[in-house]
């Protein structure tokens, strides 16, 4: 189907697949195989968390079932629970916020940065009360948060900081890379991840104990030199299996070289697309040294496209063979099981307006990162696709 009356679809062929494995994949899941050690007794998880640590410039990993266990086993280890206050950004996955209230403490939502897509220091500060405890900052599409505003916010009012890197693999805030800058970093190792095991998740730390209750929270309360069935803590069991472990050590290995090329990629990109009237590609923030280029978010020009939903526009762009998405529709502080819960909590009727993340919402879609994995020609496509939608503005 042609959303667009606009002849030929610019493009035919498929973009790369995603996910990206080859035999290194294979023999390492064969030799999980093999070995019979799937769960516990293998060794493969404490060695893939470590390994995932050091990359991430942190002294300790511990792996877990998926992101959002690992957000809330991060909060948990910091002893945030019923009725504390985490602040965070509106513009995210819901995870980050249900991490927050699975532990019966509150979200309280900043607003993001004016032209931008991470959480606001600013912002941060306006919503601290006697009941916030954290600041659970997310670098989201793979864009360093702003942590030298979070961090002097959190030191000045004695709270922690807990990053969510769900997408964040590799991406580097001033020369460090993310995940050790607060007290945890939390990663997430879901099938559309720049690393993926299908599920998983990592948490990254600079500090022995902290590791070590998450470690623990992950292992149903277990120490590591206790009895099998001693457990100091109420923790459950959201361990990571070998299989997983496996498939990571292999998609670790090629990291560095996908995120060159895709830097590579995204600079053609942003050369071509500088000169577009519709539509402006949202740059990764003055700060951040390094990026992974997990999503490539795309700012609609509403002086140019007027009102147009951009779900059409996302619809117009597959016609023509580009992967995109929506990105979030809802952000969270308008989210209706979130506001429930507040409600529920302590009776807010409405979180008020967060104006720079309700315009992202409503503005910005995005590009998967695997658009970015091919060639230059592939590069040329999605701008041939952007300027045919441009020129056909008026049939969205
Ligand atoms: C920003 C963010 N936080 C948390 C998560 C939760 O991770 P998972 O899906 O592995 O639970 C995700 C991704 O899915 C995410 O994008």
């Amino acid at each position: 189907m042609l959303a667009i009356r606009g002849g030929e679809r610019v493009r035919t062929r498929p973009y790369p697949e995603w996910p990206v494995w080859n035999s290194e994949d294979e023999e390492l899941l064969m030799e999980t195989l093999r070995s019979g050690k799937w769960g516990i007794g293998g060794k493969k998880v404490g060695e893939f968390a470590s390994l995932f640590a050091s990359y991430q410039g942190c002294r300790y990993g511990v792996a877990c079932m998926n992101g959002s266990v690992a957000i809330k086993v991060a909060l948990q280890a910091l002893n945030i629970g019923n009725g504390d206050e985490v602040v965070t950004t509106p513009y995210t996955f819901i995870a980050t916020a249900s991490s927050i209230i699975e532990l019966g403490a509150v979200p309280v939502f900043a607003d993001v940065e004016e032209g931008g897509l991470n959480i606001s220091p600013q912002s941060v500060e306006e919503k601290i009360t006697d009941r916030t405890r954290a600041i659970l900052p997310v670098h989201i599409a793979g864009y360093p948060a702003e942590m030298d505003g979070i961090s002097r916010i959190a030191t000045s009012h004695g709270l922690f900081v807990v990053e969510d890197a769900a997408q964040a693999h590799g991406s580097e805030w001033r020369g460090r890379r993310v995940g050790g800058i607060g007290d945890l970093g939390c990663f997430s190792f879901q099938s559309s991840k720049v690393m993926t095991s299908g599920e998983g998740g990592a948490i990254t730390t600079n500090s022995y104990e902290l590791s070590e209750k998450c470690w623990s929270l992950i292992n149903v309360g277990r120490t590591r030199s206790g009895d099998w069935y001693e457990h100091e803590v109420l923790g459950y069991n959201y361990r990571m299996t070998e299989f997983q472990a496996a498939v990571l050590m292999a998609q670790l290995r090629r990291l560095d070289q996908q995120i060159e090329k895709r830097r590579r990629n995204y600079e053609v990109l942003a050369g071509l697309c500088g000169e577009l009237e519709g539509f402006e590609l949202i740059p990764p923030p003055g700060w951040a040294s390094r990026v992974n280029h997990f999503l490539v978010p795309i700012r609609i020009n509403r002086d140019f496209f007027g009102s147009v939903d951009k779900r059409r526009i996302v619809e117009a762009l597959r016609a023509e063979g580009i992967p995109s998405s929506p990105g979030y529709t809802v952000p969270l502080h308008l989210h209706r099981p979130i506001l429930s819960y507040l409600k529920a909590r302590r009776g807010d009727s409405g979180l008020g307006v967060l104006r720079n993340a309700e315009a992202a919402v409503r503005d910005v879609f995005w590009l998967p990162h695997y658009v970015l994995l091919g060639s230059e020609e592939d590069v040329m496509d999605i701008y041939q696709a952007l300027v045919k939608i441009e020129r056909h503005r008026g049939e969205l």
